[in-house]
């Protein structure tokens, strides 16, 4: 397994060619290509990924709100999204799994946090974030720990940008039946029917799926199965594509069609808040297989 840790990014190359690259700004996963150079995740050309903003494309990492949560007293001065996409990351280190894969760890405390974002949320906790790569596979696991003496209260998200040919085509499965949050409309009850989910206009939906995180979601791109996301203690599944008009409204969004090309399926806790009291840490992770 080849590493190189450069200033702003750590890749991994494992001996059969497959590649994961990370920016530590967000802890962000930048690109992850299969053997033969195939790109799996959607990167704006319009990214910015000198740490002015949040990256758009890749799988950035959303703590310790999803959204805004203006109701929510603590987290309701917080940025979208909260600050940990928005932050600088340290490289940890890495391990090697076997001899064919490798697990790159990143760390975020509130020691490492600028003076703005520390005031606006005032806890004190360390995230673990662990990246990785197997032939036919990543997984991106997060350990949130309170390090202080007062609990908090916190969500995350895995915000996985996936590289697809045509959304006109894309069927997404496993998701059946399943309560849902429809943040287009803002209608909270709704429920998906028994047919997969397929696109014809911005989609901003958050499911909690009936079936439980270890059942596969699936993302099928013009009849092939492409991915299949399995969640470990992340109970809930954003699908978000913003079609044409706000893909239009995102400055950071480029090709300005490049919506037909994405989609974000986003494995959480964010339907409700996972409560931390000192010493306590909450564990999720996502294993992204391929076919
Ligand atoms: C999704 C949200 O997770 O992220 C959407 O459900 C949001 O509502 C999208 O538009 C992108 O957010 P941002 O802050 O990266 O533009």
């Amino acid at each position: 397994v080849t590493i190189s840790d450069g200033s702003s990014r750590v890749t991994a190359v494992l001996p059969t060619g497959e590649s994961v690259e990370i920016l530590l700004f967000g802890a962000t996963v930048l690109s992850w290509k299969d053997a033969s150079g195939d790109e799996k995740l959607w990167l704006s050309e319009g990214a910015k990924l000198d740490g002015t903003k949040a990256v758009r494309g890749g799988i950035p990492l959303v703590f310790p709100v999803f959204g805004t949560a203006p109701d929510h007293e603590a987290t309701s001065k917080l940025p979208q999204h909260g600050f940990a996409r928005n932050s600088r990351w340290e490289f940890l280190g890495k391990s090697e799994t076997s001899s064919n894969s490798v697990k790159l760890d990143f760390g975020l405390s509130s020691e490492n946090l600028d003076d703005a974002a520390r005031q606006l949320w005032p806890y004190k906790f360390g995230l673990l974030y662990s990246v990785t790569l197997a032939p036919e596979s990543l997984s991106t696991a997060l350990v949130v720990t309170n390090e202080g003496d007062v609990p908090f209260e916190c969500q995350t998200l895995l915000h996985t940008y996936f590289k697809i040919k045509d959304i006109a085509s894309v069927q997404v499965t496993g998701l059946e039946d399943s309560p849902f949050h429809d943040k287009v409309d803002g209608v909270k009850d709704k429920t998906q029917s028994s047919d997969p989910i397929t696109f014809s206009g911005e989609t901003d939906r958050v499911y909690t799926p009936v079936k439980g995180p270890g059942h596969p979601v699936i993302i099928t791109d013009g009849g092939v199965e492409k991915f299949r996301v399995v969640r470990d203690n992340l109970d809930d599944v954003v699908v978000w594509n913003p079609w044409v008009d706000k893909a239009a409204g995102m400055g950071d969004f480029q090709p300005k069609d490049g919506w037909k090309n994405m989609v974000c399926v986003e494995a959480g806790a964010v339907s409700s808040w996972q409560k931390l009291e000192k010493g306590d840490a909450f564990e999720g992770a996502q294993t992204i297989y391929l076919h």
